[in-house]
């Protein structure tokens, strides 16, 4: 088993949507091989610790736990960290813009790793072809030129001027439009997109995924969306977000090897894979080694 290297050991990890876990009750999961319980107190703040073999039973007084992980909230999750995590999760502005609507979209566990999750975010190739007639449609294959960057001041990955035909981006959309995305990479296991919103042609959706690592070759992907849409209900636009994970986990679950293989000749690149690239070169700048390959040096 891998030890996390210090980077993934000391950020803060995605471990649940924060509606989800009910106070006073004890939820378990798994981040890095290590197996976790969480609950909420009285104050609704979620409490995390390492769970043990002998912990039994579903209620809990949160009082009475005195080993504690790290804690905070952010866009509706709840994050925490096997080390000492930075002040901060990474920004993520629109979140806060009055007249969004902000949902988390269920969290589904995945058989691959983090990062493969994240690079499948990334890739504009596969949308005709996995998203069929929501956003893509044959013969609307190509991916066009696009630029993407390291950004040295935020430390992220930054993919621009990304743009697609799709014959349904939203599910405020009425008809097929070309679309524009941004995408950034602002942690190793999450990635945010930004893309023309329907309705307000001048403002962005945003749909974010967080990869929580289970374990090298498992994860669970945490979806947020932060649209501007006044029609769609709550239902209707988790289910829309859903649907189209639910098209992209059977692609995943297939990726041979299930670990990212970060030695950029080990997969043949394509110039629609630029922003993969990126993302494989940073994560072996940062020394992240867990849930890849790392190259052979
Ligand atoms: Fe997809």
């Amino acid at each position: 088993m891998t030890t996390p290297d210090p980077l993934t050991l000391n950020s803060w990890q995605v471990i649940a949507a924060l509606d989800e876990l009910p106070p006073g009750l004890v939820e378990r999961t798994i981040l890095l091989d290590t197996p976790l319980a969480m609950t909420r107190d009285r104050d609704g703040l979620p409490v995390v610790w390492r769970r043990t073999d002998e912990e039994t039973g579903d209620e809990i007084d949160p009082e009475t736990i005195f080993d504690r992980l790290p804690v905070t909230t952010g866009y509706g999750f709840v994050w925490t960290s096997l080390g000492t995590p930075p002040t901060d999760l990474f920004p993520i502005p629109e979140y806060a813009e009055p007249d969004r609507v902000n949902m988390s979209c269920g969290s589904i566990g995945i058989h691959v790793s983090a990062p493969r999750a994240v690079e499948n975010f990334l890739d504009m190739g596969h949308f005709p072809y996995v998203h069929t007639d929501i956003l893509g449609a044959e013969p609307h294959t190509e991916v066009k030129e696009y630029d993407v960057e390291v950004s040295e001041e935020r430390d992220e990955v930054l993919a621009t001027r990304c743009r697609f035909f799709q014959p349904r981006a939203a599910l405020s959309a009425t008809d097929g439009m070309e679309v524009e995305y941004v995408y950034r990479v602002p942690h190793p296991y999450c990635s945010v997109l930004y893309k023309s919103s329907p309705e307000a042609p001048e403002r962005r959706d945003v749909i974010a995924i967080f990869l929580q690592p289970v374990s090298e070759e498992r994860c669970r992907a945490h979806l947020l969306q932060s649209m501007i849409d006044s029609t769609s209900t709550i239902t209707e636009l988790r289910r829309f977000q859903q649907t189209i994970f639910g098209q992209d986990k059977p692609i995943l679950e297939n990726q041979y090897p299930k670990r990212l293989p970060l030695d950029p000749r080990s997969e043949t690149p394509i110039r629609a894979d630029k922003s993969a690239i990126a993302y494989r070169r940073w994560l072996s700048q940062k020394g992240v080694n867990y849930g890849v390959i790392p190259v052979a040096s």
